[in-house]
């Protein structure tokens, strides 16, 4: 299962992050962006390696977009390294959507 954690400043939620330990990965990490530099994602990763640890796993990996620049340099700021690089499939989903062959009680 899923476990999600929050930063807040009083009750408002400015950053996230999920890690799901069956897999060994963070799968979210985000920082409201007026609210970055001032190492709110640092904690929200030590809290997400340190819940990690706590499930008994002893690495993990987090997905970074190539685009998002601040991810990148995050990521080498806090020691982690690149372990794999992927390519990612997708499609524009056509509208209106194609009839599908048994799509019909006939
Ligand atoms: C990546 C992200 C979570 C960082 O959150 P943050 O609260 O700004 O991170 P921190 O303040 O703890 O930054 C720690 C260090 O990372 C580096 N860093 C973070 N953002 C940076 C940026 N935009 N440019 C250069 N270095 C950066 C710095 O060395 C920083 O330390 P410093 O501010 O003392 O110089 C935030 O930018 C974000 O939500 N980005 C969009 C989502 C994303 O990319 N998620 C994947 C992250 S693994």
């Amino acid at each position: 299962m899923n476990c999600l954690y929050f930063a807040k400043d009083g009750t408002k939620r400015v950053g996230a992050v999920v890690i799901n330990p069956y897999i060994n990965a963070i799968q979210y990490l985000c920082v409201l962006p007026e609210y970055r530099r001032n190492g709110i994602g640092k904690k929200l990763l030590e809290t997400a390696i340190q819940e990690l640890r706590k499930k008994r796993c002893d690495h993990f990996s987090v997905e970074i977009n190539s685009d998002l620049n601040d991810g990148y340099a995050f990521a080498k700021a806090t020691g982690l390294t690149i372990i794999k690089q992927q390519t990612v499939f997708g499609m524009k989903i056509p509208d209106p959507l194609p009839q599908l062959e048994n799509d019909d009680d006939e």
